[in-house]
């Protein structure tokens, strides 16, 4: 019993979050499933460190301290139930299991009540930051049993990223809470990355942009208040990569095809559930797999001819304004996913500080950016804030760069480009903003062909009409103009 805290799992984010916690001045256990995994491990990357190396699950739990601080690093879903199956009878009463996998938020709540009823405490823990992060420090998001979260603190404090105000880390909830923020992030990382890909699209396939110009555009949105963040950094430095084969810039070699793990869907989905407007997150994901059908496409392109017209504008201001864009529908994306969150606490009793959410993203995770500040600060001031964009700061912000963000998205119909996740963004702000909707409509065609009642403007109660008889009687001529 001599090592702190124990790791079962070693592909590179288990191995990742091991060498952080040692380094930290926790001695470390470590067992994977493959003994020569471990071996190359303890024989490379742990030579030297406080790390023991265990070959037997029995093994592993007798070399850790109690209560037992064991953070699990396999592939998401059934393999997580394996090892918890494996571990419990090993384990005693108070003993901590981690889930740091990306595993379903629902997952997390079956396996925290079950282990819960049988007196083990239970952490479903987001883990953001990419291989990186998880060395060098990630954004943690642990969500279960708060007993157990105290037990952990000071570990995970030391472990995440820091921030001017403090670690990347807080307990997030009960149950499932913290896969569930971690879900939601990744759905607001999936908003990012196809607004960015939006610009690229319109600067490179509509004004012209090569690499190098492309480069220092998101080199200099990355220098301003607004769009400075990870996601801006890395594309920047994207198209500056050369492929050494062909001498031309590397990504403009790879197949437009984009993979998804299923974290994104898993946001759209829930967000369908309990009924959250989140049409940028939801567009992002729908590009995904538009883009898988390459062939499809391939095809299509030669038969679905758009517009011939091309842009004679001025390409600098032009690139301004797909700044404003972007930044709008940015906006609108995080506005869709911290209502998301907002409605999620409630409906599963989650109890979230959307502030302190916004806070621990500031740093290490994939997300980072300098505007999740000033989301924390809008929440902080209000914790009952409706929408994002009702936050004084970001409300005027979006008013004043309304009209390039709709010059972008119609210069982009004009000229045959898709924007869904531009688009989508203004039809949320557009619909937000309205104080009535066409589903007047939407609601008299229900209660016509289904008797589905409706409610009315002027008068309370719930009320039907025989519309196809009360149509039927009015004589066309007696129709109101
Ligand atoms: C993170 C990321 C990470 C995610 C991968 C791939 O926060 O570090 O969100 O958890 O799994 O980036 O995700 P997709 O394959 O779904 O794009």
């Amino acid at each position: 019993m001599t090592q702190q805290f124990g790791v079962i799992g070693l592909a590179v984010m288990g191995e990742n979050l091991a060498l952080n916690v040692e380094r930290n001045g926790f001695p470390v256990a470590v067992y994977n499933r493959s003994r020569e995994k471990t071996d190359e491990f303890m024989a490379t990357r742990a030579k030297g460190k406080n790390f023991v190396a265990a070959y037997t699950l029995e093994d592993f739990v007798a070399s850790l301290e109690r209560p037992r601080k064991i953070l699990i690093m396999v592939k998401a879903g059934a393999p997580v139930d394996a090892v918890i199956d494996q571990l419990k009878p090993l384990l005693d009463e108070g003993d901590i299991l981690i889930d740091g996998g990306n595993s379903l938020f629902t997952d997390t709540q079956r396996r925290a009540a079950a282990l819960e009823s049988e007196k083990f405490t239970f952490i479903g823990m987001g883990v953001s930051g990419g291989e990186e992060g998880a060395l060098l420090g990630p954004s943690l998001m642990p969500g279960g049993t708060k007993q157990a979260y105290d037990y952990l603190e000071p570990i995970l404090t030391r472990i995440a990223a820091q921030v001017d105000d403090g670690p990347c880390v807080t307990y997030i909830g009960p149950g499932g809470a913290g896969h569930y923020v971690k879900m939601v992030h990744n759905g607001i990382e999936y908003g990012d990355m196809q607004l960015i890909a939006e610009a690229y699209d319109l600067m490179k396939n509509v004004l012209g942009l090569n690499a190098t110009q492309l480069h220092e555009v998101f080199a200099e949105w990355n220098t301003t208040d607004e769009l400075n963040s990870y996601l801006i950094e890395i594309t920047a430095d994207v198209f500056k990569v050369m492929d050494p084969d062909t001498g031309i810039p590397l990504v403009d070699e790879i197949l437009d095809a984009a993979g998804q793990k299923g974290t994104g869907r898993w946001t759209v989905d829930n967000a369908l559930e309990i009924g959250v407007p989140i049409p940028t997150i939801i567009a992002a994901v729908t590009a995904r797999i538009m883009s898988s059908y390459k062939q499809e496409r391939v095809a299509a392109a030669k038969e679905l001819v758009g517009p011939s017209t091309t842009f004679d504008g001025d390409v600098k201001a032009f690139v301004a304004k797909v700044r404003d864009a972007l930044y709008c529908s940015k906006m609108c994306s995080y506005a869709q996913g911290m209502a998301l969150l907002s409605k999620a606490s409630q409906v599963y009793g989650f109890n979230l500080n959307l502030g302190e959410c916004a806070r621990i993203w500031k740093g290490g995770c994939i997300i980072r950016a300098g505007f999740l500040n000033k989301i924390k600060h809008a929440f902080d001031d209000n914790p009952s804030l409706p929408n994002l964009l009702l936050a004084p700061e970001f409300k005027q912000s979006i008013l004043d760069r309304q009209s390039a963000w709709r010059e972008v998205v119609a210069t982009a119909a004009r000229l045959g480009i898709a924007v869904p996740a531009f688009s989508a963004s203004l039809d949320y702000f557009d619909s937000y903003r309205r104080d009535r909707l066409p589903q007047n409509l939407t609601q008299a065609q229900r209660d016509y062909f289904g008797a589905h009642t409706y409610e009315r403007i002027d008068k309370p109660g719930v009320f039907h009409t025989d519309w196809i008889h009360v149509a039927d009687e009015v004589p066309e001529p007696m129709m109101a103009k």
